[in-house]
């Protein structure tokens, strides 16, 4: 059994993907499950914290006594977010956002006209989340994690990405079609921005979600 070490603590999790609709039966999302952030949110609890997990289109039942709100676009997982950081100790990023969403909405299905080719898709950009939580910081001493999934030059990458970003630190993973997205394990490297670099062997998203948890309780005073 654990140490409670994050009593006391409300920490706010994000999980899954979002899903940026074109019209009432068709979206662009990714191939998120959600698994990483709900092991993530069980982890914190059974740590003591007081979680919010902000679920995005993910299909798994809500965890034991963890606050669950659930959201579909990333300008929903932007709200949900700014108001449950509010009053955070730490926020970790875990859920696939989508940077782009498609430019209009349509009310009514689009259909397929046979003498036309399709018509392309616009997109405009969406809020970066983590971006912005890492330069508001609402709350003073706050810790804010995000997550990288990079298919290429994983690694820098990821040490780019903490910079844009802003954020304390960043669990790098590599992903692919059939590469964490909805596996039972994951193995990462979490990348701080004192220059620290901590590698998380393969295994159980629990794993690598306790390992966050220790590096956050040691940034938390
Ligand atoms: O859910 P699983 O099937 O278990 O898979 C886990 C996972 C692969 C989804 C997870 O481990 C992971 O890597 N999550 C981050 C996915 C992602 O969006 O990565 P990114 O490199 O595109 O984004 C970097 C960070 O910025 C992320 O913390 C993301 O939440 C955040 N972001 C991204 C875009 C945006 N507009 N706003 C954001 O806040």
């Amino acid at each position: 059994v654990r140490e409670p070490d994050l009593a006391g603590r409300h920490v706010v999790v994000s999980a899954g993907g979002t899903r940026e609709p074109l019209d009432p039966v068709r979206f662009l999302g990714n191939r998120s499950s959600g698994k990483q952030g709900y092991a993530l949110a069980r982890t914190a609890a059974a740590r003591g914290a007081r979680v919010t997990l902000l679920a995005a289109n993910a299909s798994m039942p809500d965890p034991a006594g963890v606050d669950v709100v659930r959201v579909g676009t990333a300008v929903e997982l932007r709200e949900a977010m700014l108001r449950a950081a509010a009053d955070a100790d730490a926020v970790v990023m875990a859920a696939a956002v989508a940077d782009f969403r498609p430019a209009t909405y349509a009310t009514g299905k689009i259909k397929k006209k046979d003498d036309q080719e399709p018509a392309p898709i616009t997109l405009v950009r969406n809020p970066d989340i983590l971006a912005e939580i890492s330069t508001t910081r609402a709350r003073s001493g706050q810790v804010v994690v995000g997550f990288a999934a990079e298919t290429d030059d994983v690694l820098a990458n990821g040490r780019a990405k903490l910079k844009r970003k802003g954020c304390d630190l960043l669990v790098v993973n590599e992903v692919g079609e059939r590469k964490t997205f909805g596996s039972e394990e994951n193995e990462a490297v979490v990348l701080g921005a004192d220059g620290s670099e901590t590698p998380v062997a393969h295994g159980p998203k629990e794993a690598l979600a306790d390992t966050v948890w220790d590096l956050v309780a040691a940034r938390l005073e």
